[in-house]
């Protein structure tokens, strides 16, 4: 273990923190964190943990996930400017503008999204559980912001009408079809695994359309050794320490997230040393927020 590996672990005892880092994360942040995981994971990990430090290794929504389904404790995002662009596609004021223009219906938000935004909505989802969330709905109309690809595939496994949102993830949106063909005539044997926050003309190519951590499960149920994968390289680490005797190929090298790249080792142990970064969503936004985080919380138990 390297020095700055082991001051990381022993301020991590001495606060009693703990270290939560998302797939797409650097791989030295991976292989130090307690729990490494998709967006409904962490957000389960944090609900749960009786840690009284959380420090987040991700992006600000993931922060703000885990301070409002843990107010009382201290949640660090050792980058405040680790943001994310699908997040800041919605507004509450725009949010606001576009339910007064539709018929009631419930507000199904994606938690790559601000604790604002989520204080207005009905119940949060993320890519392992959408089509479970929109199916949960008593309701047969829904909007979902703010990622469109998302809310595109959950159409597709739901008699509900869903209401877009003019969003996108601007790492996932940019993959193409050809960029798949090209990938699969590269390696003609290999599954095609998508991340939903793709292109529907990306999703209808896949063989499996799963979020990141249902990769890693995917990868270790199927019978083929060899996978493209159609997501952010962050998470070909975890898919190769999981699997080691099978192949993962990048479906685009150009698919990386510079805000999932901006959190270093160095930031850890600093954040931790100061309890730098913390992250607190203030009470009228958290008590709001929490009803559609943990609404999405209990359907997954
Ligand atoms: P998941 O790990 O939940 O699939 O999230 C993808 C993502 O884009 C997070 O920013
Ligand atoms: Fe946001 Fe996309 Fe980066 Fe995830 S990969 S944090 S959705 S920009």
């Amino acid at each position: 273990m390297k020095p700055i590996e082991k001051r990381i672990r022993d301020l991590l005892k001495e606060k009693r923190a703990i270290m939560l880092a998302h797939n797409y994360q650097p791989s030295e942040i991976q292989d130090l964190a307690d729990l490494c995981g998709d967006s409904l994971e962490l957000s389960i990990k944090a609900s749960q943990t009786d840690a009284e430090v959380i420090v987040v290794c991700g992006v600000s929504f993931m922060a703000e996930t885990a301070s409002i389904l843990s107010p009382t404790k201290t949640v660090l995002l050792p980058r405040h400017d680790a943001g994310c662009p699908m997040a800041d596609t919605v507004t509450p004021e725009a949010l606001k503008a576009r339910i007064a223009e539709l018929l009631p219906m419930p507000v199904v938000t994606y938690v790559n999204s601000t604790a604002a935004v989520k204080a207005l909505s009905t119940i949060c989802c993320t890519s392992a559980n959408v089509v479970n969330v929109v199916n949960s709905l008593e309701e047969d109309e829904a909007l979902m912001v703010p990622d469109q690809n998302l809310a595109r595939f959950a159409q597709g496994h739901t008699t509900k009408r869903l209401h877009l949102w003019n969003g996108c993830c601007p790492i996932h949106d940019r993959l193409t079809p050809a960029d798949i063909q090209a990938a699969k005539a590269a390696h003609p044997e290999a599954e095609v695994m998508v991340h939903p926050e793709c292109r529907p003309e990306v999703v209808a190519l896949a063989d499996a359309v799963v979020s990141t951590s249902g990769m890693i499960r995917h990868a270790g149920a199927s019978d083929a050794r060899e996978f493209i994968v159609a997501t952010e390289v962050g998470l070909l680490h975890p898919l190769k320490k999981s699997h080691p005797d099978k192949a993962f190929f990048p479906a685009s090298t150009a698919m990386v997230c510079p805000d999932m790249k901006k959190i270093t080792l160095e930031d850890v142990a600093r954040s931790l040393e100061r309890m730098e970064g913390e992250v607190k969503v203030p009470p009228e936004i958290q008590a709001p927020a929490l009803k559609a985080v943990q609404r999405m919380v209990d359907l997954a138990r």
